[in-house]
């Protein structure tokens, strides 16, 4: 008999639970294990299955502003063809839907190294699922890159406050081919997510724009307080101008000058255009991991 509990604290203790298991049976941990996972921060959702008293199954998703990612999801692989992986799926889209009725827009199931286990993966994709493969690339910044100036008629500029705007206007006409369709709302939690807390929310030229002479934001890029660049659009009216190219250039002159050694950027494995640009600016593909999504709302 399968029964679930859905409690962050369980999380910890079922943590060990399945890492002795899977000693047991020869298994390696799930990868997922060694990464620092904080258990008891609101709109965090446990799910717990146990079969016979043990635990078989276990997931960890975190619910924040309109979305849902579950960051581990693992069930032991004696389990992995009775059903557990579609228990454990329906029961954590449950409680993500019971913790935020009216959002979340969209759930993601990570996989950040290797492939899911096919049981998972059918579970998913049964539950509405959708794969998609995001490249990480990673450049050097001290190693040269290429200095483009703004096309006439462009002005490049920090991004200050009052444009968050106006950015979040250019990412809800731009949206990233193959990824999730966009809100407004969603596009504004994207920005709030890569910028500090405070104004200025953008500091040290961390986020670049390209302003039209009329001041039209035309395109941007945004690295968050850890250097990595979370965010590079272009308005459509306003592409294949070298503009997206000139942000981004900016944004790496930036974490240059504020003596970052590295940045990083995560992308649509398929987006040519960005992997494109990406690679013109000597950023190199580092790793592949597999996402599974799930576009809400659900209720
Ligand atoms: C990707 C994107 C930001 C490019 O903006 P852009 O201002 O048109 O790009 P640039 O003009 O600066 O292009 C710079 C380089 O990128 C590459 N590139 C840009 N668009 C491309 C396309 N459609 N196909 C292939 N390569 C492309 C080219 O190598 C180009 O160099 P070139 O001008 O010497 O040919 C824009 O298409 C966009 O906003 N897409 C949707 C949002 C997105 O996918 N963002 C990235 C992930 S967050």
């Amino acid at each position: 008999m399968v029964k679930y509990r859905a409690m962050a604290d369980e999380f910890a203790s079922m943590r060990e639970e399945v890492a002795r298991l899977c000693a047991a049976r020869g298994e390696p941990p799930p990868p997922t294990f060694r990464l620092p996972i904080e258990f008891h921060r609101p709109g965090e959702v446990a799910v717990v299955c146990r079969v016979a008293g043990e635990a078989a199954a276990a997931s960890l998703t975190s619910v924040r502003g309109p979305f849902a990612t579950c960051r581990f999801l693992y069930v032991l692989e004696a389990h992995r063809s009775e059903g557990l992986p579609r228990t454990l799926v329906g029961r954590t889209l449950g409680l993500v839907r019971s913790a935020a009725p009216k959002l979340p827009v969209l759930a993601t199931f990570e996989w950040l190294r290797g492939e899911p286990p096919p049981g998972i993966a059918s579970a998913l994709e049964q539950a509405g699922f959708v794969r998609r493969d995001q490249a990480v690339l990673w450049r050097r910044l001290a190693a040269p890159f290429p200095e483009r100036a703004p096309p006439p008629g462009y002005v490049l500029k920090p991004l200050a406050d009052e444009h968050i705007e106006q950015a979040a206007q250019v990412m809800l006409a731009a949206p990233e081919p193959g990824a999730f369709a966009w809100t407004l709302d969603t596009c504004r939690v994207a920005l709030e997510r890569a910028a500090e807390p405070e104004t200025p929310r953008f500091p040290a030229g961390r986020a670049q724009g390209l302003f039209a002479a009329d001041g039209t934001l035309a395109a941007f890029a945004a690295a968050d307080a850890t250097g990595f660049v979370q965010l590079v659009f272009a308005h459509p009216a306003h592409r294949g101008r070298g503009l997206a190219s000139a942000a981004l250039g900016a944004v790496l002159r930036a974490l240059r000058e504020e003596g970052r050694e590295e940045t990083g950027i995560s992308v649509v494995a398929s987006n040519e255009a960005a992997a494109t640009l990406y690679s013109s600016l000597g950023f190199e593909e580092r790793r592949r991991y597999a996402q599974f999504f799930l576009e809400g709302p659900f209720s």
